[in-house]
Order: structure tokens, then C-alpha cells, then sequence
């Protein structure tokens, strides 16, 4: 038997009823807060997430799936990958399209899959989907506190509880490199006693040392003083600002002097959204502030900020599981040839009615018809039987009353709703 790749999952009643629930939530509560919906291709080129995450970060360096032919007598001229986030992309498209010269501020979102190539575990996957959202044209720290507050508003709406959001400020291009220094300082003379990683990343790229999950490092980590010195003088403000903002509107959060992400992209305010039933894998959200990236990319000076759900994650956290879609109203059995023809008249005008409508199309026994009815919860049954047709009748069984009467053919075919509701 095939098997599906290590690392993706099929997705099927009941739980797709989760992923259609969210959707519609999300798609009303975004445009509540004035996002439009963007669609990027799932490959990109490389050197966008090579130039944008960072050549050192743990995503480009580990986890980027290289999409080749899979025969191929040359060597491939392009370097495509599939897509392991959605900002860089967006930032792209909002480029190419020329969309900075059209609109001075502009707020995306999407919802579609990601993958990267990790080590398979819980709520772990190499094939993801994200729930992000990008606003581009605003350095306000208020903006920061939108996208918390609308992260906050579509986890409630999804229904998870017990999340804790954790904040922090990384200052500007200048101040990370002085923090980066901070670090580097701080951990002279402690260097071998990191774990093999760290001690890589020491060299490479130092902010992530501080969120490394080995044991070790985190405890020499806790010991460092590291303070919030490092930020000038705009960027404290601007953290500040943020944290008052939180407070105005009573959303709960801790400010992590250790929250860096694993994305070089990240300037000024950071975040994530983490949850305790996940264990190691906490982080069902995160984003921050990308005010380089832009220019970066080719574009003009263009601060910005975003995050994403994970939504593999997301499911893992809702409390209550019992998604379901709205049952089918009708069943209808046919028995006999000319009985089945008349079957898809009658189903034709039920869903051109608007009433949802399924019918018998294994040719069971009635009885074996009448359970499968049954398990489906449906609301009426029609019964048509090749010898009642010839009279232009049928049965309808109201399976709630559990009563049963004869209805003309036609006359049900033209007016459904007066039987039916
Ligand atoms: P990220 O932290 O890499 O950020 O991913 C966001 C969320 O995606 C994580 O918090 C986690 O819930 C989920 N996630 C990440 N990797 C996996 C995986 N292998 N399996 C399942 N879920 C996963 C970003 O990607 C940024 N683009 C977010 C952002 C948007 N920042 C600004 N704008």
C-alpha cells in the first residue's frame, strides 16, 4: 500500500470540519480588520529566502525542500524550493507587482501550506499550513498592538484557551548588532560549555543562542544579565509604546528577554503564542516587526510587521472537538430501475431548493437503505418504488415523528419546501 510522505497528513471528516470552521471565522474577523487576501505560488526561487530569512538561520540552512525534475538529463538551471514561509513571498509579490508605488499601506493575509524539512513530531510537520497575515507601510507601534490583538481575536474565535503571549524588542539593525555583541560578551569563557549547535551558532549567528531548547545552554543563558540596554533610544520608546498599548486593552503578556525568532528578518518588536498541552513544540503563532526587509528585497524603505498561526498546532490546542457540518436533510432510495431515474428528478430540485439531499446509490435493500438513513441523521426519507410510480406516488417517512404518508411525484418535484421543512 502507498503511504503518504513522513511528515504530511491527510485531511477528512470530522477534522476537516475544523479547517472549513476556522476558515470562514478567519476570512470575517480579516477583513474586520481591513486584510485582503493574497495567494503566492507554493515554489519560489531560492535566493529570496537565502537573502531574506538569513544563509545562517535554521530554516534556509536545514529545512528547505529543493523541488528538482525528477528525470533530468542537464543540470537544473534554477534553483527552485518550496515555500517555507509566507513573508518573504508576500514581500516579493507586493514588489514585482509594483503594489508599493500603488499603495502607501497595504495588509495581506493568507492561509495556505508551508513546508520544511524537520524531523517528524508532535505538532511538528514537513508539510504545515499557516494562517498569516502581513501589513506593510507602517513603523506605528500601534500597529504591533493590532496584530497582537487580532492574533488574540481569532485564537479565542477558533476556540483555544490557556495560550501565553510572550514579547519582546530586538531594536533596530544597529541594536541587534550591539545585542549580538551583549551576547557574545557575555558568554566569553563559557563557549565549550554550549551544546555543539551554540557553540556553531556562536559564530554564526549568536541571537539564536538564545533560544536554543537544550538544557545546558538555558541554564548558563538564565544567568546572563542581559537587560534591555542595548536599545536606543526610538526603540525603547517604541517598546514601551507597544507594552502600554497591550495594557489599554488588558491583553495579557510577558516580556521574554530571550525571545529572539529564528528568522534574521526581525527588527524592533517580537512575539510568540505558545501553548503547555504542545510540549516542546509551544509555539502556535508567532511574527514581529520587519522593518529592512523590504529594501532588502530590492524595494523602497518600507517598515512592516505580521505573523502566523500554526494551524496543525491550532487544532491541537482547541478545547472542544465536536465540529460538524450541517447534516443532510434528505435520503432517498429508489427500488427498481424507473424508481432511480425519478431519484435524481427529485434530488435536482431538492438541491436546487436549497435542501441538502443524498440518495441510495449502492442499490441496497430497503432495510439496509433505512439504516444507512438512519446513521446519517437525516431528517425525511423518500421511498420510491417502480410499481407506486406508475400511480405518480411515493412514501415520505418523517423520520423524526416516525410517520410515513404518500406524496405525489410531481407535486413534490415542484414544491419541495412545502413537504420538506
Ligand atoms: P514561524 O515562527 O517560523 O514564523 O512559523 C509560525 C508558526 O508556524 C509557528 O509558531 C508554528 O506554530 C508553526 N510552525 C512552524 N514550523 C512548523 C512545523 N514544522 N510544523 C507545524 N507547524 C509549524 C514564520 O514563518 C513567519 N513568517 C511569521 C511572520 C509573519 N512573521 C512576520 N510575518
Amino acid at each position: 500500500m502507498y503511504k503518504s510522505v513522513r511528515g504530511t497528513k491527510d485531511i477528512f471528516c470530522p477534522e476537516i470540519f475544523f479547517w472549513q470552521d476556522i476558515e470562514i471565522k478567519a476570512r470575517k474577523i480579516l477583513s474586520n480588520y481591513g486584510y485582503e487576501e493574497i495567494r503566492t505560488p507554493l515554489i519560489e526561487n531560492i535566493e529570496l529566502f537565502n537573502r531574506s530569512l538569513g544563509s545562517a538561520s535554521e530554516v534556509v540552512n536545514k529545512q528547505m525542500f529543493l523541488v528538482k525534475r525528477a528525470v533530468s538529463d542537464t543540470e537544473e538551471k534554477e534553483h527552485i524550493v518550496l515555500r517555507p514561509e509566507g513573508t518573504a513571498p508576500v514581500v516579493r509579490a507586493y514588489l514585482e507587482n509594483n503594489l508599493d508605488k500603488k499603495k502607501d499601506f497595504v495588509k495581506f493575509f493568507y492561509i495556505g501550506a508551508m513546508f520544511r524539512a524537520e524531523r517528524p513530531q508532535k505538532g511538528r510537520l514537513r508539510q504545515f499550513h499557516h494562517l498569516g497575515v502581513e501589513a506593510i507601510g507602517s513603523a506605528s507601534s500601534y500597529l504591533d498592538v493590532e496584530l497582537i490583538m487580532l492574533a488574540e481575536e481569532l485564537l479565542i474565535n477558533f476556540g483555544v484557551e490557556g495560550y501565553k503571549i510572550n514579547i519582546n524588542s530586538l531594536g533596530c539593525s544597529q541594536d541587534k548588532k550591539k545585542f549580538a555583541l551583549l551576547i557574545k560578551k557575555a558568554l566569553e569563557g563559557k563557549i565549550k560549555d554550549l551544546c555543539l549547535d551554540c557553540q556553531k551558532r556562536y559564530k554564526t549567528n549568536i541571537l539564536r543562542i538564545l533560544d536554543c531548547k537544550n538544557k545546558n545552554c538555558q541554564q548558563i543563558l538564565r544567568g546572563l544579565n542581559l537587560g534591555k540596554d542595548y536599545l536606543c533610544k526610538d526603540c525603547q520608546l517604541h517598546f514601551e509604546e507597544v507594552k502600554e498599548g497591550l495594557d489599554s486593552l488588558n491583553i495579557g503578556y510577558e516580556v521574554s528577554p530571550f525571545l529572539v525568532r529564528g528568522l534574521d528578518y526581525y527588527t524592533r518588536t517580537v512575539f510568540e503564542i505558545t501553548h503547555s498541552d504542545l510540549g516542546s513544540q509551544d509555539a502556535i503563532g508567532a511574527g514581529g516587526r520587519y522593518d529592512n526587509l523590504i529594501e532588502e528585497l530590492g524595494g523602497p524603505p518600507k517598515p512592516a510587521a505580521g505573523f502566523a498561526l500554526g494551524l496543525e498546532r491550532v487544532f491541537l490546542v482547541v478545547k472542544h472537538k465536536d465540529f460538524s457540518l450541517n447534516p443532510l436533510q434528505v435520503f432517498v432510495i429508489g427500488l427498481g430501475k424507473e424508481s432511480q431515474k425519478q431519484m435524481l428528478k427529485i434530488l435536482r430540485s431538492l438541491r436546487q431548493n436549497n435542501i441538502s439531499a443524498d440518495a441510495d446509490y449502492q442499490e441496497k435493500s430497503l432495510k439496509a437503505a433505512l439504516r444507512r438513513a438512519d446513521a446519517l441523521k437525516v431528517k425525511f426519507v423518500i421511498i420510491l418504488g417502480d410499481l407506486e410510480l406508475k400511480k405518480g406516488i411515493l412514501q415520505l417517512k418523517d423520520m423524526q415523528k416516525g410517520t410515513q404518508k404518500e406524496v405525489g411525484l410531481e407535486e413534490l418535484i415542484n414544491n419541495p419546501k412545502e413537504f420538506l421543512c
